[in-house]
């Protein structure tokens, strides 16, 4: 019998979930409604930020984040590499440059010391990525910061839910964005969120999600009449729909189970898999509580990954790799980041294997990976 493929992430949806959306396309807001606001106030609640904006993407509630803080041409962002390009790309798009910076070799969260000498009066924000699911060390982050009067950023697009010494994401950073594509922890399809406890910040962004158009009489430069608005900066349609919304909503009451299943199919791997030589399970910071978006282990020896990678694809475990250091994707190199720059970076993206991790795994699923990775390691690691 072959067994059905396990990919390393999958959507869970369930009835309610699509009772939820069909609930709202028979209403009569598809967009701009009442289950976008609902939306916004239970992910502020959730979380614990004063303010949320809910967009069509993470990428696009990075970009307009950016923005919002004063990201603009010939400012930097000292970042990490090991995240999905986006992080950069939104800085690229205000004519801003990423500096990249190295990684804490077993966590893969951004170090800390590494960002202080990357600081320059150029700097418009330190962005951390909380790879995997672990928040990034922002109590270092922070004193870094407030040193240099910039804001944190966190790209939350693993780590909805997870917290630091019992403080939630959200809470973390100055500004923090969600992506809720069908891997991450809870999904509208396409979706992202900005959460913020700056009123300011959080006006800026939902003026930007929607062309910069100005509704509030009160800004107005002038008034033609009741139906009058005004755009008063160039933003982007970067909405979410109240159908997506509707989603969220539903999908966001299950996060504390989805959590939970996600830290318990976690546990079993750091058992299941803790004998096998020649791979290194995922390091935990302390104090931090992980969401686990991603369970990835590396591989000691980077010359046998790809033979472990494909051995366990043959064995329809659908493993992927998280990540490709930004830097090296050829559009970078074409501006010039130097391969080498950020060297553990990519030692750990030469080691790193994702397994199956996601809500919808059953305990057979989860032996299963366990089993096989046991088999697949000594078969191509020793
Ligand atoms: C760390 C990180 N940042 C940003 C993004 C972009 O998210 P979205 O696909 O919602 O635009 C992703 C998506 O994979 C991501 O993993």
């Amino acid at each position: 019998m072959t067994e059905s493929l396990l990919p390393y992430g999958h959507q869970t949806i369930d009835s309610d979930d699509i009772e939820a959306v069909v609930r709202t396309l028979a209403s009569d807001f598809l967009t701009t409604g009442p289950e976008v606001a609902a939306f916004e106030a239970d992910l502020s609640t959730v979380s614990g930020a004063s303010h949320a904006a809910v967009l069509n993407s993470c990428t696009s509630a990075l970009h307009a984040a950016y923005a919002a803080i004063g990201v603009g041409p010939g400012d930097e962002i000292v970042t990490s590499p090991l995240t999905f390009a986006a992080t950069g790309n939104a800085a690229l798009y205000l004519g801003a440059r990423p500096v990249f910076v190295d990684i804490d070799p077993s966590t893969g969260l951004i170090d800390p010391v590494l960002v202080e000498g990357a600081v320059t009066s150029r700097t418009r924000a330190i962005v951390a990525i909380d790879y995997a699911g672990q928040p990034a060390d922002y109590d270092a982050l922070r004193r870094i910061a407030d040193r240099h009067n910039v804001p944190i950023v966190a790209d939350a697009a693993h780590s909805l839910g997870a917290s630091d010494k019992g403080r939630a994401v959200g809470t973390l950073a100055d500004v923090t964005a969600l992506s809720f594509h069908p891997v991450k922890l809870i999904t509208t399809g396409e979706g992202g969120a900005v959460l913020t406890d700056d009123p300011d910040v959080h006006a800026r962004v939902t003026e930007l999600r929607s062309h910069g158009m100005v509704l509030e009489r009160s800004r107005l430069t002038r008034d033609d009449g009741p139906w009058y608005m005004e755009m008063q900066s160039l933003g982007f349609n970067y909405r979410i729909t109240d159908i997506q919304c509707a989603l969220g909503r539903s999908q966001l009451r299950k996060l504390p189970r989805f959590l939970a299943r996600r830290r318990a199919i976690a546990d079993s791997y750091d058992r299941g898999l803790s004998s096998i030589s020649g791979l290194d399970l995922p390091g935990r910071r302390k104090g931090a509580e992980s969401a686990w978006h991603l369970y990835v282990v590396r591989v000691s020896e980077p010359s046998r990954r790809r033979r472990f990678f494909e051995a366990l694809w043959r064995s329809a475990i659908g493993v992927q790799v998280h990540y490709l250091p930004v830097y090296r994707h050829p559009y970078y190199q074409d501006l010039g980041y130097p391969e080498g720059m950020c060297p553990r970076a990519e030692d750990f993206y030469a080691r790193a294997v994702s397994l199956p991790i996601f809500p919808g795994l059953t305990d057979s699923d989860v032996e299963r990976v366990i089993e096989t990775v046991n088999a697949v390691a000594r078969e191509t690691l020793e």
